[in-house]
């Protein structure tokens, strides 16, 4: 696959099959990520793909708690569009029934360090990782989300806590999984780009 097809093909999976998907594709999903370009090349990412259902089961329990913290947010903001508050609801219960979730970290803790200023870069360039797996992926014929709910729901210290207390600050929790629906594209704005 082209990387462009694979860019304007992607989409947001939110639900999924329950065939496994191999430590092979998973591996190269990863490295994928460690490939991307990092602010003077720090590479300040960490990633744990959770995995066995023991992993999976505890990841879940803690996604329990962002439905009961995101959903009020979220019908507050669709009050006329009830819909999408029911489907984000059962896509957090269970990650559309993903099996595997990649959780990806900003390596370097900022309570650790009060100094530390450089976020901002980092957080970027975890972000091209990520965006790198989720192409990675689609390659493979595998969906993704890209998910920061359950960092708005106030529960990425838990994440840490269970997962990676030595690893920095949880950036965004990724499905990864066999897609079990064909999602639309949503549709893109108009007037966000130029060329002068
Ligand atoms: C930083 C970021 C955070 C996101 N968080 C969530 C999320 O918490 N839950 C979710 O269902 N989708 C999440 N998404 C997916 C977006 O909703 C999705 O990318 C957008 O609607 C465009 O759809 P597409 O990915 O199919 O092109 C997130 C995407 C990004 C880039």
């Amino acid at each position: 696959m082209e990387v462009k097809e694979a860019m304007l093909t992607r989409r947001s999976v939110r639900k999924y099959k329950s065939q496994a998907v191999s430590d092979e594709d998973l591996r190269d999903i990863i490295d994928a990520a460690l490939y991307a370009p990092s602010a003077t090349n720090v590479q300040p990412w960490y990633f744990l793909a959770l995995k066995s259902q023991e992993a999976m089961d505890r990841f879940r329990v803690i996604l329990g708690k962002t439905v009961e913290n995101f959903i009020p947010e979220l019908q507050k903001r669709f009050p006329d569009n009830p819909q999408v508050v029911a489907e984000t609801e059962n896509f957090l219960k269970n990650i559309g029934g993903a099996p595997v979730c990649i959780l990806a970290f900003l390596l370097k803790h900022e309570d650790d360090d009060p100094n530390y200023k450089e976020t901002f870069t980092k957080l970027q360039s975890v972000s091209a990782g990520i965006q790198n797996m989720l192409l990675a992926a689609w390659e493979k014929g595998l969906g993704s989300c890209w998910m920061t709910a359950i960092v708005n729901a106030g529960l990425g210290e838990d994440i840490r806590g269970e997962f990676a207390p030595d690893h920095g600050s949880l950036v965004a929790a990724i499905a990864i999984g066999y897609p079990d629906h064909a999602p639309k594209a949503p549709k893109r704005k108009e007037g966000r780009f130029k060329i002068i």
